[in-house]
């Protein structure tokens, strides 16, 4: 019976001194291959290595004092900020959902299983609490406290507080995701307070932010036909609502005539006994590392690292 050869026969196949030259052979004749299992190899290596020695070498040094700090995306480190700027003997590790960023248009149970996710990998890998930085993600506080036994900590309720306690006329703004807006979460607790919310979902200013497009002529024009009427609404507060709005805030500042502009905050407060010193933050994203890196430039100069949840 003869086969047809598809390939060229391996020379010195058969014999032990063989061996060198067949490899030899197999890499001139396979060069690409041998080359894309090499480079994938080394992808694989850099990250498994970036993971042990930042989350889970560092565990000992993290597992003290390390809150994990949750978003979509990079918006959530204008909450991170204030956290640093409060407690800055904390160890930080910001983790932005960029894959799944926006949350705001997504369906609720979507949205909570992404965030269940998050909470979970955070947990499994030391966080001793875990910081809601958005709001669409906070909408879930309740239940995420009632799934989880650490400490997690939201936007929406603190925020609610000092904007009750802040209010002359008791009418404000709300800015946020379509799911923030939709869930009621800001209306809710506001009214029970005798506040009256005027609802401005703006979830398409989101992916300006996300893609460091926030100085082009279209988020502009976005925001513009979005905020018209907020000028004529009659209220003294005007909530960012979404952790990515702070970022636009000089964009977002002509259309309030005057009201007071509120972002969000958390009540978080460290409760651990051993600080470490100099305190750590590292920063991954589920998405794209550059993406990420570029669109946190008005925050700083930042490494993300790209991990799978
Ligand atoms: N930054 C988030 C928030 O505070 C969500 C933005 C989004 O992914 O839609 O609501």
């Amino acid at each position: 019976m003869i086969y047809a050869r598809t390939k060229p026969a391996i020379p010195f196949k058969n014999t032990y001194l063989g061996f060198k030259p067949c490899l030899f052979w197999y890499i001139k004749k396979n060069a690409s291959d041998v080359l894309a299992f090499f480079s994938m190899f080394y992808t694989h290596f850099r990250l498994l290595m970036f993971i042990n020695c930042n989350v889970m070498a560092n565990k000992s040094v993290l597992s003290q004092n390390f809150v994990g700090v949750i978003d979509s995306g990079v918006g959530g480190l204008t909450i991170l900020q204030k956290l640093q700027e409060q407690y800055p003997n904390c160890n930080y590790v910001y983790l932005a959902d960029s894959v799944y960023c926006p949350y705001g248009t997504k369906p609720f149970e979507q949205i909570f299983a992404r965030v269940c996710k998050l909470v979970e990998f955070l947990q499994r890998n030391g966080a001793l609490a875990v910081v809601l930085a958005c709001n669409t993600a906070s909408i879930f506080a309740g239940k995420l406290r009632e799934k989880f036994s650490l400490p997690i900590y939201d936007v929406i309720a603190p925020t609610c507080k000092v904007v009750a306690a802040m209010t002359r006329t008791k009418r404000v703004a709300l800015l946020a995701t379509n799911a923030t807006v939709k869930s009621g979460a800001y209306s809710e607790r506001l009214n029970n307070c005798g506040v009256t919310v005027v609802l401005f979902p703006c979830s398409s200013f989101v992916p300006f932010v996300e893609n460091n497009l926030i100085d082009t002529a279209d988020c502009e024009e976005v925001i513009a036909a979005s905020l018209g009427e907020l000028p004529h609404c009659n209220v003294d507060t005007v909530i960012l609502g979404c952790t990515h709005f702070p970022v636009l805030k000089n964009k977002i500042a002509p259309y309030v005539n005057g009201a007071k502009i509120i972002e969000c905050c958390t009540d978080f407060q460290p409760f651990f006994s051993s600080i470490e010193k100099p305190a750590k933050t590292l920063f991954f994203t589920t998405g794209v590392r550059k993406t990420a890196n570029l669109a946190s430039r008005w925050y700083g100069k930042i490494q993300f690292e790209h991990v799978d949840i």
